[in-house]
């Protein structure tokens, strides 16, 4: 074809378009290869189940996307900008105002209360603290912790955390999402009430998201599936397909 590029402003970008990206922890004997040039496009309004054995880089792909780690090489761009030029100041105000997080660990901070902790991306993107508490607190009655609000992350179970998590995660509407393990220390109830809420809130038409997961009973839940080994993308699934386990 030889026309002339049209230029079409209301076409859109691939909410994540990974191109060739590799990540080298090491060097010499201790060196590993993580993520083996790895080129992938997720598009917006999906949520993306990223799955894979143990050690074939999953928590390290998801760290790159989400501007927490910087890929060895290759191109990484989220939500149409371009991580791999972008400054670290930049970046980290980018993750604040865009990404989600949710670890394998809680990472809840000790010393705040469920929905102190829960309210922290508010309060850092310049909210009154009464407002931020309430939109916390709305968010985690959702999660069913409306009676739990005041408590310290020693005193919740492991579920729970992870529900806490989850709330502070969602709590200031970024556009991408991601997660890390997070129905792995659920029931199933809890898990399927999880995933429902990440889908309810997250999977927006100019929203994307990405979770990692071991966990064959939240399959339903996802639009697509990755599937990972050796630090490279083997298999793309759509929604009723599974992964050859
Ligand atoms: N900071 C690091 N330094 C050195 N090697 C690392 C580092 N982080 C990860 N690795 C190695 O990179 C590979 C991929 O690790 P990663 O944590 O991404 O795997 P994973 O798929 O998330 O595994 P799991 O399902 O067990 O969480 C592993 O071989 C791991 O040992
Ligand atoms: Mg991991």
């Amino acid at each position: 074809m030889t026309t002339t590029m049209q230029q079409h402003p209301t076409t859109r970008g691939a909410a994540i378009q990974l191109r060739g990206v590799s990540k080298v922890f090491g060097t010499g004997d201790t060196k590993v290869t993580a993520i083996d040039t790895v080129s992938l496009d997720l598009p917006y309004g999906e949520l993306v189940l990223l799955v894979g054995p143990s050690g074939c880089g999953k928590t390290t792909l998801i760290s790159i996307v989400a501007g927490l780690l910087d890929a060895s090489a290759g191109e990484v761009s989220v939500l149409e900008h371009n991580l791999t030029r972008m400054g670290g100041n930049r970046k980290v105000r980018f993750r604040g105002a865009n990404i989600g997080f949710v670890f394998q660990q809680y990472n809840l901070l000790p010393a705040l209360t469920a929905v102190e902790n829960a309210s922290v991306p508010l309060l850092i993107a310049g909210w009154s603290r009464p407002k931020a508490i309430e939109k916390a607190s709305d968010l985690l009655a959702s999660v069913g912790l409306g009676s739990r609000l005041k408590s310290y992350p020693s005193q919740l179970s492991g579920g729970q955390q992870q529900r806490v998590a989850i709330a502070r995660a969602l709590v200031h509407e970024p556009r991408l999402l991601v997660c890390d393990e997070p129905t792995a220390a659920l029931d199933a109830a809890s898990g399927r009430t999880v995933m429902d809420l990440i889908r309810q809130v997250a999977v927006q038409p100019d929203r994307a998201v990405i979770v990692v997961t071991h966990d064959s009973r939240v399959y339903d839940f996802g639009d697509r599936i990755v599937s990972m080994a050796d630090g490279k993308v083997v298999e793309l699934l759509g929604k009723g397909q599974r992964p050859h386990e």
